[in-house]
């Protein structure tokens, strides 16, 4: 294809089969999920001739992929933009998009605050960004779009197209489910997603097939309740521990893992699958979100504290070994000081190897956003006392490995320990080791020497 030769600093495109000559810039916030969808989008722009830039400042094409499961992501969302006003003024024929979640559910009000946007993608529309982009350099119309396929009766057809031709690298994200179902009352991933809908299996073989053939050697399964995969497939149920069994079999791939599994959605075949299937790593982070019976119900999470004691027991029994880490959120409408006990209570009681904490943050139109809220200064102290806990918890658990032996993936020299190698162990603990560079990639043994709160250090065995 030929190339349109531009001016620096300005964008064209003559027509659909000339590729565009510029640069693009992808601002991520949020969980894998969107990091998946950055990338994403920065296949269709480099598919489109983009080449990707070192800042926003010198890019021709800059697009936000938004988070809305808190406040702070979205206020960062908007003072982005605010900074993108500026470079905008000096540079109109630059293109700015905004995607995700914030983009699906406050679209028009992102549009209203920041008229120079060119366009608003929701989070099933990705494969749309070539044409938008196209269009914002040739007609500079404001555009949206933001259909989210409602499921319709039993069969799921309509999931995201994907560009599968993807640089190899080491470690991939491999989405197998979209949307959720569960509308825990706290939570706006239902309205910013839609309904629950699984990809066919054969896609996902097809796409974690191809990422091996270019050298990743470890995927993970993504999905908001990854372990409910399978429902409402044209080729019938597939549970996940038999998704997982067949993601196992592709040739070259050796590390399998999957986030996050839904506590009740947890059956007896997933513990045996990761107790019998090598490939299925010994780590399970499995959101708690709170420790009370009544809290629980409030959420709407749809599982008890026994009968998340109960999964825990028996992924315990089954994988002694196998590491542990939740979400949990504090300071939800109406958290009583012994609700907030018992949440401390169940991290001492879980021994959580790690896990993220959240000050709750009200979201739109969803239940608890209704609810009388709790004092904020009641809900930091809180937190502050849950990351202390918890903090105590993975301390003692890490020191407890040393001595132990792991089998690493080594990812590469660590950012920030200069001079180390860094990688994780099959139970996700991250690992910085002496080693030759050329390791990277290969999977080693080390033994650990020290503990910290990141992980350990260790040494080659
Ligand atoms: N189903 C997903 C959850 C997505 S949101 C999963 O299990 O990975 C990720 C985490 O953000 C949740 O587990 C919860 O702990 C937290 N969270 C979600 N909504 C929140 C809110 N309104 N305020 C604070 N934290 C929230
Ligand atoms: Fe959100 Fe609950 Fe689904 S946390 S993503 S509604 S399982």
């Amino acid at each position: 294809m030929s190339q349109t030769l531009i001016r620096p600093g300005s964008l064209s495109v003559l027509d659909r089969s000339q590729k565009i000559n510029g640069t693009y810039y992808i601002q991520t916030w949020g969980c894998q999920m969107n990091e998946e969808d950055s990338e994403q989008i920065a296949l269709c722009l480099a598919d489109l001739g983009l080449t990707q830039a070192a800042t926003p400042k010198q890019a021709q094409v800059v697009v936000l992929n938004t988070c809305s499961v808190r406040k702070k992501p979205e206020d960062k969302a908007f003072s982005f933009l605010g900074e993108l006003r500026e470079l905008k003024r000096a540079r109109p024929d630059m293109v700015i998009g905004v995607a995700g979640c914030m983009a699906q559910i406050r679209a028009d009000e992102i549009r209203r605050r920041n008229p120079f946007v060119d366009f608003v993608v929701g989070t099933a529309q990705v494969a749309q960004i070539q044409g938008l982009v196209e269009d914002a350099i040739q007609t500079r119309k404001f555009q949206k779009r933001l259909e989210l396929p409602e499921r319709k009766g039993t069969v799921v057809t309509d999931v995201p197209q994907r560009l599968l031709e993807r640089p190899g690298k080491l470690k991939a994200f491999v989405p197998i489910q979209y949307g959720c179902d569960k509308f825990c009352s706290f939570c706006i991933v239902p309205s910013t997603r839609g309904r629950e809908r699984s990809r066919p299996t054969a896609h996902i073989i097809e796409e974690v097939t191809k990422l091996a053939a270019l050298g990743t050697k470890e995927v993970t399964l993504l999905g908001q309740t990854v372990n409910s995969y399978g429902k409402n497939l044209a080729e019938g149920r597939v549970p996940f521990a038999q998704l997982l069994r067949a993601v196992a079999e592709v040739p070259g791939l050796e590390r399998i893992r999957y986030t996050s599994p839904y506590p009740r959605d947890f059956k007896r075949d997933l513990i045996d699958t990761i107790r019998d299937v090598p490939e299925v790593m010994e780590h399970c982070h499995m959101p708690l979100q709170a420790g009370d019976d009544g809290l629980l119900a409030r959420m709407k999470r749809l599982y008890t504290l026994e009968s998340y004691a109960e999964i825990v027991g028996h992924l315990r029994d089954a994988v002694p070994d196998i590491g542990l880490t939740t979400d949990i959120i504090v300071g939800f409408p109406g958290e009583t000081d012994s609700e907030f006990q018992g949440t401390l209570a169940a991290m001492e009681r879980f021994q959580f190897d790690g896990a993220y904490m959240f000050k709750y943050s009200p979201r739109p139109n969803t239940p608890a956003a209704e609810l009388p809220q709790v004092d904020q200064k009641v809900a930091e102290n809180r937190l502050a006392e849950l990351i202390k806990v918890q903090t105590e918890i993975t301390l003692q658990r890490n020191e407890a490995q040393i001595g132990k032996s792991f089998e690493v993936l080594v990812e590469g020299p660590s950012p920030k320990d200069r001079g180390s190698l860094q990688g994780y162990s099959r139970c996700f603990r991250m690992l910085h080791f002496c080693g030759d560079e050329k390791l990277q990639g290969e999977k080693v043994t080390v033994e650990a020497v020290s503990s910290h709160l990141w992980g350990l250090r260790a040494k080659i065995v």
